[in-house]
């Protein structure tokens, strides 16, 4: 289905960080982004795996997501993976993404999901990229690939953050 326009996802404040991307990135990203998708399987059973049996101490950060159980958890590292693999497609042009974005915003919001938990599925998500791309994970690569999923989660965050904040006046206003 195509992507409907939403007026209030394209308001210029919710995309900003996109012009900050540095334009050598979005290439390398762009054109890495085909052998990443090929590779999204492989990728987020990986991701899973350093997610729950490599890094223990993180599973906390998880607590509130279905990651905890496997089958659950597998679907939705699933999910998240697509949408990175989405985003880096259309890097260039992300208000096509903008009904998605603020889908998964509220989707994020409703299970109270936090910005410090972004920096630990990135770390998650990153690991898993590196080992699974081998030797095409070159240096020049993963910094492309860390400055794109830092700049997703900006968008994610600040959106996240205005929805909260909304619900918050919606709250005071109508228990003062
Ligand atoms: C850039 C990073 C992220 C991307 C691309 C992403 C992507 C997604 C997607 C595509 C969905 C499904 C939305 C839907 O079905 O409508 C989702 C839901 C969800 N995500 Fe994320 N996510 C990210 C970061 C995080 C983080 C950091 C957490 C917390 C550890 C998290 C926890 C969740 C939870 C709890 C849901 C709801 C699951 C459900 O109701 O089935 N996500 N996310």
């Amino acid at each position: 289905m195509p992507m409907q326009y939403n007026p209030v996802a394209l308001q210029p404040s919710k995309h900003k960080v996109k012009d900050q991307m540095n334009p050598k990135t979005i290439e390398i990203v762009k054109s890495t982004a085909p052998v990443v998708k090929e590779k999204g399987k492989e990728i987020t059973e990986r991701m899973y795996e350093i997610a729950f049996n490599e890094r223990p101490e993180y599973r906390r950060f998880f607590e509130n997501t279905h990651m905890k159980n496997p089958e659950e958890g597998r679907k939705q590292a699933g999910k998240l993976a697509a949408s990175v693999y989405a985003y880096a497609s259309n890097i260039d042009e992300l208000e096509k993404l903008s009904d998605a974005v603020e889908q998964i915003a509220n989707a994020h919001v409703n299970t109270r999901v936090i910005a410090e938990q972004y920096p630990v599925i990135g770390e998650c998500l990153l690991a898993a990229m590196k080992d699974v791309l081998g030797e095409a994970a070159t240096p020049e690569v993963m910094a492309a690939w860390t400055e794109a999923y830092n700049n997703l989660a900006n968008i994610f965050i600040n959106r996240e953050k205005e929805i909260y904040h909304e619900q918050e006046q919606k709250f005071k206003a109508k228990f003062g």
